[in-house]
Parts: structure tokens; sequence; C-alpha cells
């Protein structure tokens, strides 16, 4: 594997072809991302992964609570605001994308119709909820955050394109009425992966990333 390149080659997949991916090939995702580094190797990650009618059948319930206008209830609290170079940076890759696909400024029809996508998995045909145990704290979700990075990268130096999506995790009660995600774990975020719509707009712009000198210190 070359990690440099998946690392220039991966990208947030937002349109999926609904071909499935040989099992073979899934597995052999995990058993790589399985490698991934923990402290005290606790591998505290889990995953529960969806494809088929179960995935259909969540969808259409996490769709239903959007449309509805639910409040988000997730596990752990997803940030109140986003201030400062933050609000710069989300600022701009929400304009990359409403952008990429022809969405005006102030079209909220449009805007929440693309945000439900995340509901739609954006087309995927498999996602992969990673969940951790609550006992473990903030850890527990640091290293589920190396693993969801190693997940996204051997994935694409197979030719399989993902996307991390926290909205998911808006509804646990939802997701649990499906899955048997235990209440002794925090939901953290799911994983849409398939292969990509390569000429889809959506997927044809690419995130910018800060200097090194705007995020390193060296002391010496
Ligand atoms: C933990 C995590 C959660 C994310 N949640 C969402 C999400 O809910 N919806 C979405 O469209 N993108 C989501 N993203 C994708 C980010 O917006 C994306 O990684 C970022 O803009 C950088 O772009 P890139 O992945 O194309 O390099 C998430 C990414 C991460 C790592």
């Amino acid at each position: 594997m070359n990690v440099e390149r998946s690392l220039d080659n991966r990208f947030s997949c937002r349109k999926f072809k609904s071909e499935v991916l040989e099992d073979g090939l899934i597995q052999d995702l995990l058993r790589g991302a399985q490698k991934t580094a923990s402290w005290c190797n606790t591998q505290p990650w889990a995953l529960d992964i969806v494809s088929g009618v179960a995935l259909d059948a969540l969808s259409h319930s996490l769709v239903e609570c959007a449309r509805r206008g639910d409040i988000p209830n997730p596990d752990i609290d997803f940030p109140e605001q986003y201030v400062g170079v933050f609000k710069d940076r989300r600022k701009v890759c929400g304009l990359q994308l409403y952008e990429a696909v022809g969405i005006q400024r102030g079209d909220v029809e449009k805007t929440q119709e693309q945000l439900l996508e995340n509901f739609r998995f954006f087309g995927a045909p498999h996602v992969a909820f990673i969940s951790t145990p609550i006992d473990l704290g903030l850890y527990g979700a640091l290293d589920c955050g190396l693993y969801i990075s190693s997940f996204m990268l051997l994935a694409q130096e197979s030719g399989i394109n993902t996307i991390a999506q926290a909205a998911v995790a808006s509804y646990p009660d939802i997701v649990r009425q499906h899955l048997s995600i235990e209440s002794s774990r925090n939901l953290l975020c799911g994983i849409s992966f398939g292969y990509g719509e390569d000429s889809h707009p959506v997927n044809s712009y690419r995130t910018e990333r800060e200097a090194i000198e705007n995020i390193a210190n060296f002391y010496s």
C-alpha cells in the first residue's frame, strides 16, 4: 500500500454507484484496518455494517426523522458553534459543495435536499457504523478516529470510495431500532462506502488544507 498516494487521492464521495462490493473485498478491508493502533491495544471500535434491504429501511427511517425536523440527539454532542478559522474552513467547504451541485445561496429547499442525501448515504451500497465504549471516554473515540482513517485509506487503495458521516449519528435511537448497538457504547459516525460516480459534479472538487506553518510549532 502506498499511504501517500491514498492520502492524495482520497476525498469524501457524495454520490455512489449502487454496485455492491464483493464480500471478500470488505473482509480484506476489515482485516487491514484491524491493524490500527489503539491505547493499550484496546481496539475499542465496533462496526455495524449495513447493506441491502436493511440499509434501505434504516435510510427510510432517518430521512423521515430529518424531514420531520426532529432535533438531532447524538450520543456525543455535535459542536455547538464553529468560530474563527474553524468557521471559515467550514464555510469554504460548504460553499465548494453547493457550488459543485449548483445550489444558489439562500435556496433553502435545495440545501435541505442536499442535506437529506446524508441520510440516503449518498447512494452508497454499504455503511459501516462505528461505535466506542462509553467507559473508554475520549481516548476510545480517538482510537476510533485512527481506525476510520485506516479504513478510508485502505479502501482508497482498493479503488473503493468512502465518506465519514457524523450526520448519520444524529438520531442514535433510530439507528438502535435497526441495529444492535449496545447502550454501553457511543455511536460516533458512519462510513458510507462503495464505488463513486466519478463524473457526478458533487465528486468534482477537492478541499484545501492549511499551510504547515499555521498548524505546527517547532521547538529546539
Ligand atoms: C468524523 C467525520 C465526520 C464527517 N461527517 C460528515 C457528514 O456528516 N456529512 C458530510 O457530507 N461530510 C462529512 N464529513 C466529511 C468532511 O466534510 C470532509 O472530510 C472534509 O470536508 C474534508 O474533505 P475531504 O474528505 O474531501 O478531504 C465528515 C468527515 C469526518 C472525518
